[in-house]
């Protein structure tokens, strides 16, 4: 099938029908915010930066949070963007759906202490209506209901009202708009003091059979999908509980592919033109069908959902490993070639499919066609050492076979789910492959059974070794406190005072920021000596001793790059940038940096700083970690 015959036209009774790419809808919604003064904002890594509580970029919002509270913008108080993120729930299983996926794209639009609920919903509608062609009969609105935090959200229901009308629906609450506690519609990204957040207003798209009218979208969750959510950021969390900000503020997101599904009139995700590209390649490597039976749906998803994530993450630099992103991205490998054998693809799975999705979405990311041979290599490296714990495993397995038909024999599931495990924990043998070896000398096994003992046995075993990456997936706010600020300017500072004693070329490649120390990675090929420690100390902590004031300029982007301003290696900037500085003026500074803040008033509120730990991570890379001396 070509990708053009899997979209459906879309059809209303007064509208031409329209068909649109995800391309298509991105730029749509990028010009519609511009023509309303919006300026864009980079599309950033999915490896955060300086916010250790949080291993992805997990929405649209990440990049704004210290302008959310106050700092303003060097582009100004209206943004827009595309911007990269993963999410996990509870674990990974929950892909395999029609809607769920780890890797997504957020557009998104803010307000920062400008426009407000009065012209966002209205501008979210008219979006998603007008421009999208989407149904409004289709679209059901939810508001906050109020609790001892924040009042019941009046005025939104009011706006929402109005805007239904202009499409001829009244819209009556509990029919049209439904109101909801906290855990439905207020948004926050973690649980942390110094958080924001505020009430929500949700577009949720229906897809069922019938009428939208009267079915709430979150009791119906299978009928509809949520296409966009207007945050009304306007408090923080104190230790007082919520109180208002300085400002109010608007964070609309709303998912790419999700508002694809829709506007492509589809009510499985990977039936757009982000995935089916790549579901086809699958069916061709397999000789399966998509839609053959529910293990090859479901197989199909995972495939399709883990490789887009995987590329994504290994464009942004992380590489399999055993801590952090680089676990996260092992596991989607892993992952993939046990859904790969469970579609009879035997080796390269992900290899196999790294070209489509480069190919795929070099229009978002043009950088994928230059690194499409590194990935393929580190994808491969990985799968070749997977593929030797499945062969120990199958080996084992044919050692056990008399023993396991003896259960089978006698449905001993329970027998059979401890074997599975058994070869799971000593091997890392997978479930899902062990049932395949099983079904092919056993064919009427009940596999529901198995998988549930197993479960319940891994269940168990899960709990007690949760890894600190999967604790770390539930994420949490960019960290505000009073250290990580003074360790953030502590940073600027030592990063100039290595490019005093090592040289012009020393460029950051990696900054980590917790409340109890920085890290800094940098080009350098070897440790530094005792001496060369001292001199960087030295420096930084002769301008901490001097209280020199901190300041910034926002600049067009010529300007600050002629200033010396340094910056982040490999990073895009946008066209107007903000140049943090310490020292009386821009021009006589001791540092000058791109950079979006917050950062101390005067160095004299630092402290004295050590470097505790150096290690090399890399050829031409060395890891410092510099802590506030006690
Ligand atoms: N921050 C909100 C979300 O992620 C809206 O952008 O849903």
């Amino acid at each position: 099938m070509s990708l053009q015959n899997s979209y459906t036209w879309v059809r209303f009774p007064s509208r031409p029908p329209i068909l649109m790419t995800s391309q298509e809808i991105l730029e749509k919604y990028l010009e519609f915010y511009k023509k309303r003064g919006h300026k864009q904002i980079p599309n950033v890594s999915l490896v955060p930066q300086n916010d250790p509580t949080l291993l992805f970029v997990n929405s649209g919002m990440f990049p704004l949070v210290p302008y959310l509270s106050g700092e303003p913008h060097p582009l100004g108080k209206r943004l827009v963007n595309v911007q990269r993120a993963m999410r996990f729930a509870e674990d990974l299983n929950e892909v395999g759906d029609n809607i769920h996926t780890v890797a997504f794209h957020m557009i998104g639009n803010w307000s920062l202490g400008d426009y407000f609920k009065d012209e966002q919903l209205p501008w979210a509608y008219e979006f998603l209506v007008e421009q999208m062609r989407l149904d409004p009969k289709k679209m059901i609105a939810t508001v906050f209901m109020g609790d001892k935090d924040a009042p019941k959200d009046e005025v939104s229901i009011k706006i929402l009202q109005k805007i239904f009308s202009k499409y001829g629906i009244s819209a009556k609450e509990n029919e049209r708009i439904f109101a909801r506690p906290k855990k439905d519609n207020w948004w926050q990204r973690g649980d942390s003091l110094g958080e924001l957040g505020g009430p929500d207003s949700e577009i949720h798209y229906f897809i069922g059979k019938g009428n939208a009218q009267g079915k709430d979208p979150i009791e119906h969750e299978k009928e509809f999908v949520e296409v966009g959510n207007s945050v009304f950021i306007q408090y923080k969390k104190t230790e007082k509980g919520w109180s208002e900000l300085p400002q109010k503020n608007v964070d609309f997101g709303g998912g790419l592919e999700r508002i694809a599904m829709v506007v492509q009139g589809k009510t499985d995700i990977f039936e757009t033109d982000n995935f089916w590209p790549i579901i086809l390649k699958i069916q061709e490597l397999s000789g399966k069908k998509y839609k053959e039976n529910e293990l090859t749906t479901r197989a199909m998803r995972i495939l399709t959902d883990h490789i887009r994530a995987s590329v994504f993450l290994s464009m942004d630099g992380v590489a399999p490993g055993n801590k952090d992103q680089g676990y996260v991205l092992r596991r989607l490998i892993r992952r993939m070639v046990r859904n790969g054998r469970v579609l009879g693809i035997e080796k390269d799975i992900s290899v196999s499919l790294v070209p489509i999705v480069c190919k795929t979405f070099s229009w978002l990311y043009p950088q994928l066609i230059e690194k499409e041979d590194d990935i393929k290599k580190i994808f491969s490296d990985e799968e070749i050492k997977f593929g030797k714990t499945l062969d120990k495993g199958a080996r084992e397995f044919e050692k056990r076979k008399i023993e396991i038909l003896n259960f089978t024999g006698t449905s001993d599931w329970l027998k059979l789910s401890e074997i599975a495990f058994d070869l799971y924990q000593s091997l890392g043998y997978p479930l899902e492959i062990f049932i395949q070896d099983i079904r092919e000398v056993a064919p009427d096994i009940d596999e529901k059974e198995i998988e549930k003992l197993f479960n319940e046995k891994f269940g168990e075993h899960k709990d007690q070794s949760r890894s600190g990456a999967e604790q770390k997936f539930k994420g949490g706010l960019a960290d505000q406190s009073e250290n990580t600020i003074k360790y953030h300017t502590a940073t600027h500072l030592l990063h100039m005072a290595l490019r005093k004693v090592l040289g012009d070329q020393i460029v950051q490649h990696g900054s980590n920021i917790t409340g109890e120390r920085l890290r800094f990675d940098f080009n350098h090929d070897k440790k530094l000596s005792k001496e060369e420690i001292k001199k960087v100390e030295d420096l930084v902590n002769k301008i901490i001793e001097a209280g020199i004031p901190v300041n910034f300029e926002i600049l067009p982007k010529e300007e600050a790059l002629k200033s010396g301003a340094i910056h982040a290696f490999n990073e895009k900037y946008p066209d107007q940038v903000k140049v943090y500085f310490i020292g009386k003026n821009i021009k006589e500074a001791h540092s000058k940096e791109f950079c979006g803040g917050p950062h101390v008033k005067n160095t004299s509120e630092i402290g004295h700083i050590e470097i505790y730990k150096q290690d090399k991570i890399g050829e031409n890379l060395l890891r410092i970690y510099a802590h506030i001396k006690k």
